[in-house]
């Protein structure tokens, strides 16, 4: 189900971004553009209002919450469209995000429009993992003031995917490590295993603490009920922080450097060591996270999209979005002539032909073929020159 999901979306994706270069260039800019948090602020809101009705499909499809689902699902759609054309949000680590945001809010509200509306429930949904895609970027805690957040959770699970999304890292962190203690007693394996992952992100991704992490996951251990997978996974983790926090590898280097050294020992695991692989990836993300949005030589940048593509296939997080390959086009786009953009571009040809490989072979549509030539015959013009 979710594979075909996301292939579908892959495939649409890709065809609404061959186009949106253009579309983008027709809209005229946003009148009176608010500022970045204004924005966010709006979109808080607006999920907010539709959360009761997100969780059951029921109420999401009562005729009684036709017009406030749809006034919410629109107004975020026309929000995406005339106020995300910011300089922040442009920068290289953000635009991917913004222009899937964009095509996935205003794909919802249509949907809904036209009727189908589990879909747009799925859809609007999964709208979190969006705004996720941008938040992780960036630091531990957040400016809007708990007293703004909302108290109506049915858990305290949901309460904590709440906080991590509107990235109030600290608090999401805090609940999260609730959830895991009170296994199995209240709470179920998905939400163990997704609190499990989230504080695992945010303490080597977002706050780079392997002290931390040596310290929190020691502890979890400690649970006699934990299901011996996740306890052979939390293992490699500590085993992984513990060589971290020693200074074992990758020490006292530049960002740049210790990023690419990160990369290496990554891709050096072997496959049955994918946990302790997912502590350096997650760790590498939030090295280049903070790194890819400042001004740096365009061919260093274009090795930390590459790197940030390999993350995210290997990391996961975002299977329903293909991010991986809008930073590689991103990578491409930048300079076509090095070889880091040639690179790039091997790189998205396997993702896209991995992607629609099945058990039929490999069947590319005619467009995404054509959007790879595009991409390849970037590569060679630039190279004549
Ligand atoms: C393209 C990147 C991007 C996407 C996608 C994105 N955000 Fe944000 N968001 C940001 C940035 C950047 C900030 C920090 C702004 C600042 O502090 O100046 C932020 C901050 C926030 C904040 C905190 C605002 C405050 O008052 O401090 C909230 C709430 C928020 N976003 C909600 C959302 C929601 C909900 C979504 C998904 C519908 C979303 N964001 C998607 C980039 C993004």
């Amino acid at each position: 189900m979710r594979s075909k999901f996301s292939l579908v979306f892959l495939a649409s994706f890709l065809l609404v971004s061959c186009s949106s270069g253009k579309k983008a260039s027709q809209e005229k800019p946003a009148e009176n553009q608010s500022s970045v948090t204004g924005v966010m602020r709006e979109f808080y809101t607006d999920l907010k209002k539709l959360e009761p009705y997100l969780s059951s499909q029921k109420r999401f499809d009562a005729k009684a919450n036709q017009v406030p689902i749809q006034t919410a699902l629109r107004h975020m759609a026309d929000v995406s469209k005339s106020s995300l054309d910011q300089h922040m949000l442009k920068l290289p680590g953000f635009r991917a995000s913004r222009e899937v945001l964009q095509e996935h809010l205003v794909g919802t509200a249509q949907a809904f429009e036209g009727g189908n509306k589990e879909y747009a429930r799925w859809m609007a949904k999964s709208t979190y993992g969006i705004c996720m895609t941008c938040h992780v970027q960036m630091n531990w805690q957040s400016s809007l003031s708990t007293q703004e957040k909302s108290e109506s959770f049915d858990s305290k699970f949901e309460k904590a995917e709440w906080l991590y999304l509107t990235r109030e890292f600290k608090g999401a962190y805090n609940l999260f490590a609730e959830v895991i203690v009170s296994y199995p007693k209240n709470t179920n394996h998905e939400q163990l295993e997704s609190a499990l992952n989230r504080n695992l992100a945010i303490v080597a991704r977002n706050r780079q603490d392997p002290e931390q992490g040596v310290e929190d996951f020691t502890k979890i251990l400690k649970n006699r009920k934990l299901p011996p997978p996740l306890r052979k996974s939390i293992e490699a983790w500590i085993g992984e922080f513990q060589a971290w926090k020693n200074q074992e590898y990758c020490k006292n280097q530049s960002d740049f450097i210790e990023a690419k050294c990160l990369y290496d020992r990554a891709q050096a695991f072997a496959t049955e060591d994918l946990d302790r692989q997912a502590v350096v990836y997650l760790r590498l993300s939030g090295i280049i996270y903070k790194r890819l949005n400042e001004d740096l030589p365009s061919e260093q940048t274009q090795s930390l999209l590459l790197w940030l593509a390999t993350c995210d296939r290997h990391l996961k997080e975002n299977l329903l979005y293909p991010l991986s390959e809008m930073y590689l086009k991103e990578c491409i786009v930048k300079d076509p002539k090095t070889s880091v953009a040639k690179a790039c571009y091997k790189e998205l040809e396997d993702a896209i032909v991995v992607s629609f490989s099945g058990s039929l072979g490999t069947n590319i549509p005619p467009d995404v073929k054509a959007q790879l030539k595009r991409y390849k015959s970037l590569i060679e013009t630039s190279k004549k020159k």
